[in-house]
């Protein structure tokens, strides 16, 4: 892909996640008893004027809007559109900051406005980012040329642009990490941790001592040491390479161990075959999803449940499971194989949980999806933890991914190097530097 348009991505991806905490504070002005929380929108605007007004619409003016609006007539309206809500956007911002001003002064006046303003703020922001996604971004890929694609990407590449280079977004960067720790919920996700119980206090259901693995005479795992609580999210992040994925085939037990022990349910399960440990209630979504691609949606859910016998539970599940992910229900006569990327990847989790797994590993869910559709993707994660399900995250995305877990693991080079809380994790300068790009 595009360097310019994974930057784009990106970008959308974080102001995404902005959005949402927008939105958790946008829902706390709807009540009339609470004043709102002035410091953090004053951080959230001021990332809106500096980073998205200042660099993020700029650059994308300047190179993609420019170059798709010189190749096609559709382009050049499409890019008009978008180009007047970029123009729009300084005037709301403001007007949104003068509100906020004096309703923090004379609370509750104004608040009734301010609330409306910001709800109609955040849905335009939005369907902005959205649009651009999924109209903006295939167009540009049809009708842009290699010397085209070469002049964008050069200068997205550019990482001594004063003004959009790497010292400038460094900044933006810090000042996101803040927004996202500060927010109300973890990272703003909307769902409130109140009413789950203490998952610390859960009995441990998997746990891996000092694992080794290796490929012929490369180790790939070297003294892995993790443990999962019954109802835990626990998410595992690491760079390319690390050994995430072997440890889940390890603990899936479709990939040998060399060292070291798994137990899972007190059950000492280092040399079970896999199939032992599918029954005893280990399911892995494996990486890239993997669904059967002739089969429809319904006979796939219907294989992921093929240890069951409980044909009303099964019905019943499959309906949870179109609840869940209800464009799956849309299309449940499809064959799986002709679903994008993001439905395939809900499917292989629906198809998962079919089987009532105690355990639930996935393998970087969220990995070639565009920012929509990992939103959607998380939100779902987030879902399972609500209900109580024990899931360990393998993720890239290691913000959003510390963000909503409940205790985490950092793996390098075969070995587990740091754990902790979720938002001990985000915090930890290591972590900061390494993985979260700040
Ligand atoms: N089939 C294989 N044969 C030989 N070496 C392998 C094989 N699969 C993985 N490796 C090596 O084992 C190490 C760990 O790989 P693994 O796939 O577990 O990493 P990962 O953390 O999942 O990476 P990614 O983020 O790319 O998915 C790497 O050095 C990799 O090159
Ligand atoms: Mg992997």
């Amino acid at each position: 892909m595009s360097q310019a348009l994974q930057t784009i991505s990106s970008e959308h991806r974080s102001m995404w996640q902005v959005s949402v905490v927008l939105e958790e504070l946008c829902k706390q002005c709807a009540d009339p008893t609470q004043k709102p929380d002035a410091e953090l929108f004053e951080q959230i605007l001021d990332y809106i004027e500096q980073y998205i007004e200042r660099v993020h619409q700029p650059k994308e003016e300047a190179y993609l809007y420019r170059a798709v609006a010189e190749r096609t007539a559709e382009g050049a309206a499409m890019i008009e559109q978008f180009r007047r809500e970029h123009a729009q956007s300084p005037e709301i911002v403001a007007s949104l900051r003068r509100q906020l001003h004096r309703l923090v002064k004379h609370f509750p006046e104004g608040r009734e406005q301010f609330h409306a303003d910001l709800e109609s703020y955040i849905a335009l922001l939005r369907t902005h980012i959205k649009r651009e996604e999924s109209e903006l971004f295939p167009l540009a890929r049809k009708v842009l040329n290699d010397v085209d694609w070469d002049e964008i990407d050069t200068a997205f590449a550019d990482s001594h642009d004063p003004q959009f280079g790497e010292e400038s977004k460094a900044k933006f960067r810090a000042l996101l990490s803040r927004i996202v720790n500060e927010a109300p919920a973890p990272i703003g996700f909307g769902v409130a941790r109140e009413g789950r119980k203490d998952p610390e206090a859960h009995p441990v259901l998997l746990s891996v001592q000092d694992l080794s693995s290796h490929y012929g005479r490369i180790q790939a795992l070297r003294g892995v040491t993790i443990e999962v609580r019954q109802g835990q999210l626990v998410a595992l992040v690491g760079a390319n390479g690390a050994g995430k994925t072997t440890l889940l085939r390890a603990i899936s037990g479709v990939q040998k161990v060399s060292g070291g022990a798994i137990s899972f349910a007190g059950q000492d399960i280092t040399h079970a075959r896999p199939d032992q440990r599918v029954r005893l209630g280990i399911c892995q979504v494996p990486e890239g999803r993997q669904v059967f691609g002739p089969l429809t949606v319904e006979d796939n859910l219907r294989l992921g449940a093929y240890t069951r016998k409980d044909a009303d539970a099964i019905a019943d599940d499959m309906e949870q499971m179109y609840g869940m992910f209800p464009i799956l229900k849309q299309k449940f006569r499809q064959a799986a194989g002709t679903l994008s990327g993001g439905q395939q990847q809900m499917l292989a989790m629906a198809r998962a949980l079919m089987g009532r797994p105690k355990l639930l590993l996935l393998d970087e869910p969220s990995m070639g999806l565009a920012p929509l559709l990992i939103q959607e993707i998380f939100n779902a994660i987030i879902a399972l933890r609500e209900q109580g399900k024990t899931v360990f995250l393998v993720e890239q995305n290691a913000h959003q991914a510390l963000s909503i877990a409940d205790r985490a693991y950092v793996i390098e080079t075969g070995e587990t190097v740091i754990s902790g809380t979720g938002p001990e994790l985000l915090d930890n300068e290591q972590v900061k530097s390494a993985y979260l790009g700040i």
